[in-house]
């Protein structure tokens, strides 16, 4: 994993056993503009301590410490003299390593309680006496190890908060990190802070600079080009290269013959007239339309379009390179880089411990494929950055809210929506109700409030009637869900007057369609999308 930002910032490394919640400690501490990595459990001390972070967190995780297997620090971490706060498991492990006790209780302890604190902890300043907490443990802490002290108790646990304020060890065996410990985030300020000393540097403008920095320091004078999405990744990323290094940027932007309704003038009007970036449009959508005919069966439908996307996108690179040479740039040799929107939770290495994968956010990549069959250099200036912080950066990039805070689009498009044959009429059928969709998501403030709302064009016919005549048409479905991450997801309670309004528009607007029905399905057992 690449490491920071630059040496000179605060920094956090996190050890991950694990733990479902190792990302969320990961954002809690950004949020208090201090930078931190997530590293892997077993991460040697020496490297650790040329990595010269102010303090480390250990995570939770699902193990004992007294299972086979159960995963282990190097204990010479303790030595390094760099304050340290143990989670849960991570407290487990530090009293059990240092000479402590800690005993497997058999019971999982899961849920709310009520800590109270004593002896005046540094951890606790300007929290007063007792605090709501969230637990979830198997193994508790018996007996303390030399030089550790309790200054927080539960009803179930003598020992639910410990410190060695001369070694600047600190363990709590709730989690100070889930929004059920409502002042958890005062406890982190508290350590990172006031223990572990930390500037608040993490932000946007110092990451921004930097990024930039390393970029130029990447590609030198060489070009670079850029699958442009038009979604939130690929567009930062465009933006924040095109800062770095103007025109030595080339995005392409590929009309598949399956984006939304004005989609390729939009991002055509954002960054190629505002942001003056060099784009290169491409039309082919009657290629993957030909390549569509005929084809009802999802993955076939994902494929071909995958396979295509990467023949367009290499075509179009030849013939830059070949408008190129035309104007007669011969300086350089080639697009050796291509720029890739991945995010931070993409680049974590998973740690998989008892079955509990911590880290099971993967997004779809819409030019997978590329760096291999070409073999690009990649170039990911975002790749630190969780969703959030993309969009931070975006704002600061001077990118408009409808790119920034945009919902997701599946890389195959349309197609994935139009259930059963991909026809430039059905095509067209679904990109009226979609947008209609859309519009009146915005009208009511409803759009950025859920994860995605979209239309379905079903391969279903059904009778209607309008005005005398009977009819005989297609059916809408609409999918509106909020979810965190894509994993998980649940349809949203839209007030009825407003799904009221769009069935009534779509009916009546959009010809072709005489029924709508809403999707009422959670995440599992069904998708998000239909295909
Ligand atoms: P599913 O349908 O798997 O979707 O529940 C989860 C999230 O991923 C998006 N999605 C895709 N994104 N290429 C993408 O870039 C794809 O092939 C793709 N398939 C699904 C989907 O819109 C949802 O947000």
């Amino acid at each position: 994993m690449k490491t920071p930002a630059s040496s000179t910032h605060s920094k956090i490394l996190i050890l991950d056993f694990g733990s479902q919640y190792t990302q969320v400690i990961a954002r809690r501490i950004r949020e208090c503009q201090v930078y931190s990595e997530i590293v892997r459990f077993d991460m040697p001390a020496a490297e650790i301590a040329a990595a010269k972070p102010h303090g480390l967190i250990l995570s939770g995780g699902p193990a004992s410490v007294y299972d086979k297997g159960a995963p282990q620090m190097d204990p010479e971490i303790f030595l390094l003299g760099i304050p340290v706060l143990g989670i849960c498991y991570g407290l487990m492990l530090m009293a059990h390593d240092l000479g402590g006790k800690v005993v497997f209780t058999g019971r999982r302890e899961y849920g709310a309680g009520m800590l109270h604190l004593k002896n005046g902890s540094e951890l606790f300043d300007g929290l007063g006496n007792q605090l709501d907490v969230w637990n979830s443990h198997g193994d508790e802490v018996t007996a303390l190890p030399k030089g550790f002290r309790v200054v927080g108790t539960t009803e179930g646990c003598n020992f639910a908060a410990v410190e060695d304020r001369q070694r600047k060890l600190y363990g709590l065996q709730f989690h100070p990190e889930v929004a059920h410990t409502p002042r958890g985030k005062e406890i982190l300020q508290n350590f990172i802070y006031h223990i572990c000393h930390c500037a608040m540097d993490w932000t946007m403008g110092s990451f921004i600079e930097e990024a930039c920095a390393r970029v130029r320091k990447q590609v030198g004078d060489q070009k670079v080009v850029l699958g442009l999405s038009g979604g939130v990744d690929s567009s930062v990323t465009a933006a924040l290269l095109h800062k770095a290094i103007g025109d030595q940027l080339t995005c392409i932007f590929v009309n598949n013959g399956l984006l939304r309704a004005r989609e390729e003038e939009i991002v055509q009007r954002v960054f190629g007239e505002n942001f003056h970036v060099r784009l290169k449009y491409v039309d082919a959508s009657e290629r993957f339309l030909s390549l569509l005919k005929g084809v009802t069966d999802p993955e076939t439908k994902r494929k071909r379009i995958g396979n295509e996307f990467i023949k367009v996108f290499q075509q179009a690179t030849e013939e830059l390179l070949e408008e190129d040479r035309r104007n007669g740039d011969r300086k350089h040799g080639g697009y050796k880089f291509l720029a890739q929107g991945t995010l931070y939770p993409d680049v974590i290495e998973s740690v998989s411990i008892g079955g509990n994968p911590a880290q099971v956010i993967k997004s779809h990549h819409n030019v997978g494929g590329l760096p291999e069959k070409m073999h690009f250099e990649l170039v990911e200036p975002v790749r630190q950055l969780f969703k959030d912080e993309v969009r931070q950066a975006g704002l600061h990039l001077g990118l408009p809210k409808e790119i920034v805070y945009r919902q997701p689009f599946p890389g195959p498009g349309l197609a994935v929506r139009t259930l059963g044959e991909v026809t430039p009429k059905r095509l067209s059928i679904l990109r009226e109700a979609d947008m209609i969709v859309q519009s009146e998501m915005e009208a009511a403030g409803w759009y950025y409030k859920v994860w995605q709302s979209f239309a379905i064009l079903l391969p279903v016919q059904s009778v209607g009637v309008m005005g005398d005549q009977r009819t005989y048409e297609n059916t809408v479905a609409l999918r509106i869900v909020e979810s965190q991450d894509g994993m998980t997801a649940d349809w949203v309670r839209i007030p009825y007057e407003l799904l009221a309004r769009i069935s009534n528009r779509i009916c009546n607007e959009v010809k072709g369609v005489n029924r709508v029905v809403l999707d009422i399905s959670s995440k599992p057992p069904s998708t998000i999308e239909w295909e």
